[in-house]
């Protein structure tokens, strides 16, 4: 559909006199499909022209020679409404997707750039709960979005493997735990200390100067203090490299904040260089209040430094490392203060780090219990999470499909896709209510909906006795497979806006509407049987069809199963 826009947009050009871009983003969708395939508002020439809008428009009709890419063109209303030659369009939509195979949604808008997308970066020693999960889903995605688009993708887990919290850990693990227990059950242990010395600490506030000398300790490198926090590391990963296998998920570099502790006296020193610094009370901070925001805390008077200074070197690693264009942060929406602190400084020190910093926030996952807190110690893990999705998926299949084979498999990509899908299909920023039965409806707006509708495509295309082919143009044109290929066609502008606007929601809505018009296809129309050359064609819609859906789930994360 797009290369249809740009040529009508090049037609039109020299008659509004403005580049065929200017055309192009002159043009809308009309909000009745019936009206035609892209209105051009003549609203905004009126003055210039001294003329009506209608008059306008009206002109342009006239004027206007499309060759054979309109079949109707009217003014209404001082619009100049354009319904695209049907044949032609579904041709060339059909032979794209046909042709490409599983690379149609690719457009060259990336090729030679970097983008670095941090993201997942759950906590040491805690649990991977569920507040870890919309970030890892989120990021994950937006890495093979950018991809699909010829960037090159940076995959970073920013571990929260430093910090005074850890001066804690080794005191509680002192106090509380056994060694076996940390073999036994590592993370469940290391939680349930945590837990237990914020209790305690209330009534015996010695025990928090106590963990702030044992994370002075492990800043100097003191022997002890090293080597159980590279205990409390590698059990913790041990345990998140589950939740990543079953989601799919992969990094290029695993560099938590303990990676920047070499750097920090260095980037602390570039910020003072710059003059932006200030001295309180013995705190470094760089002075805010002209952005309206609170200063940023760089170095603590016992000298110990901070989330934000581990962030602005990180920052400058990465830009240094790695020449991005962009920087993204999938990080909730409660850190958008540290993030506009230390974009803000960054660009205070006018490095280029500031500009591509962007912060992608999103919304809480809430279930009906209320928000979770790790230190209250009622925090949802992950992966039980996703274990009671693959149950009950399990339970669904059996009763849909009892013959099934793998049925344990499938149950895996359907539970698991389930939770992903759940969280992608609402816009970022809202906050998503956990809700298994919706999440799991086969009929709903859900993963398995368009897994389902996926393998029904899969189906077809197993039983079908003749190829795909497109040998009958009417069998591109009714009323069934128009609305359905044109919206195939708007793949790789759905991929790119959902990149520009960081929203996989975007693709997740998309398939959606794909699977539903194609559901309503597979009702309507015999796509079996029948006449031969009109049989092949509508296979090579189901085909086209078929192949943007396991697409988009693929940007997604979600797998796209072909029985189920
Ligand atoms: N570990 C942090 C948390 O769980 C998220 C880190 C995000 N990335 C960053 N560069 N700050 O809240």
């Amino acid at each position: 559909m797009e290369k249809f826009r740009q040529e009508i947009a090049r037609k039109l050009a020299p008659l509004l006199n403005m580049s065929s871009e200017a055309a192009r983003a002159l043009m809308e969708v009309p909000p009745n499909p019936a009206w035609g395939d892209i209105a051009i508002p003549c609203f905004s020439f009126a003055k210039t022209l001294r003329k009506a809008p209608q008059a306008i428009a009206l002109d342009l009709a006239k004027a206007a020679d499309f060759g054979g890419l309109a079949s109707s063109v009217e003014a209404t209303g001082g619009y100049l409404n354009l319904t695209l030659e049907k044949a032609a369009v579904t041709r060339h939509i059909m032979q794209g997707i046909l042709q490409d195979g599983a690379s149609f949604g690719f457009t060259n808008k990336g090729a030679g750039k970097t983008v670095v997308i941090d993201f997942s970066s759950p906590n040491i020693a805690k649990p991977f709960g569920i507040g870890h999960l919309r970030t890892t889903v989120i990021g994950h995605s937006l890495s093979r979005i950018y991809s699909e688009l010829g960037y090159r993708v940076v995959r970073v887990n920013h571990l929260g493997d430093w910090g005074t919290q850890f001066g804690k850990l080794i005191v509680a693990y002192k106090l509380l735990a056994k060694d076996d227990e940390l073999i036994s059950d590592p993370i469940g242990t290391l939680f349930r200390i945590y837990v237990e010395f914020h209790r305690r600490a209330e009534s015996s506030p010695e025990l928090l100067e106590e963990a702030r000398v044992w994370f002075r300790r492990l800043e100097e490198g003191d022997e002890e203090a090293r080597s159980l926090w590279q205990r409390f590391v590698e059990v913790s990963l041990k345990e998140y490299q589950r939740v990543y296998d079953l989601l799919g998920v992969e990094f290029d570099y695993w560099l938590g904040e303990s990676y920047y502790e070499p750097l920090l006296a260095s980037t602390v020193a570039a910020v003072e260089a710059q003059d932006l610094t200030t001295v309180s009370d013995g705190a470094v901070i760089v002075d805010l209040a002209d952005y309206g925001m609170p200063p940023c805390l760089l170095r603590k008077t016992d000298g110990a430094t901070l989330y934000a200074t581990r962030d602005i070197a990180a920052a400058l690693y990465r830009d240094k490392k790695h020449h991005p264009e962009l920087m993204l942060y999938v990080v909730g929406q409660e850190q958008t203060l540290h993030f506009k602190q230390v974009k803000q400084v960054l660009t205070l020190m006018r490095t280029p780090a500031g500009e591509k910093l962007v912060h992608v926030p999103f919304g809480l996952f809430k279930f009906p219990e209320g928000k979770m807190s790790t230190r209250q110690g009622n925090v949802i893990f992950l992966e039980d999470v996703l274990a009671r999705a693959v149950d009950l998926a399990l339970v669904v299949i059996h009763a849909k499909n009892p013959e099934l084979e793998n049925k344990r498999d499938i149950a895996q990509h359907v539970g698991v896709g389930a939770v992903v899908f759940g969280d992608l299909k609402h816009g970022r920023i809202k906050d998503v209510l956990f809700d298994w039965d919706e999440m799991l409806n086969f009929d709903g707006e859900t993963g398995p909906y368009v897994q389902y509708t996926h393998a029904r495509a899969c189906s077809i295309l197993r039983k079908a006795a003749v190829a795909p082919a497109l040998s009958d143009e009417a069998a591109l044109t009714d009323e069934y497979a128009l609305p359905l290929i044109k919206l195939l066609g708007e793949f790789p502008q759905i991929i790119a806006r959902s990149a520009s606007e960081y929203e996989p929601s975007v693709v997740a809505r998309y398939v959606l509407d794909v699977a539903a018009l194609f559901n309503r296809y597979y009702h309507n129309v015999r796509i079996l049987g029948g006449e031969k050359d009109a049989s092949a064609t509508r296979l090579a819609v189901v085909l086209a069809t078929q192949r943007i859906l396991a697409r988009g789930l693929y940007l997604l994360g979600v797998t796209a199963v072909d029985k189920m």
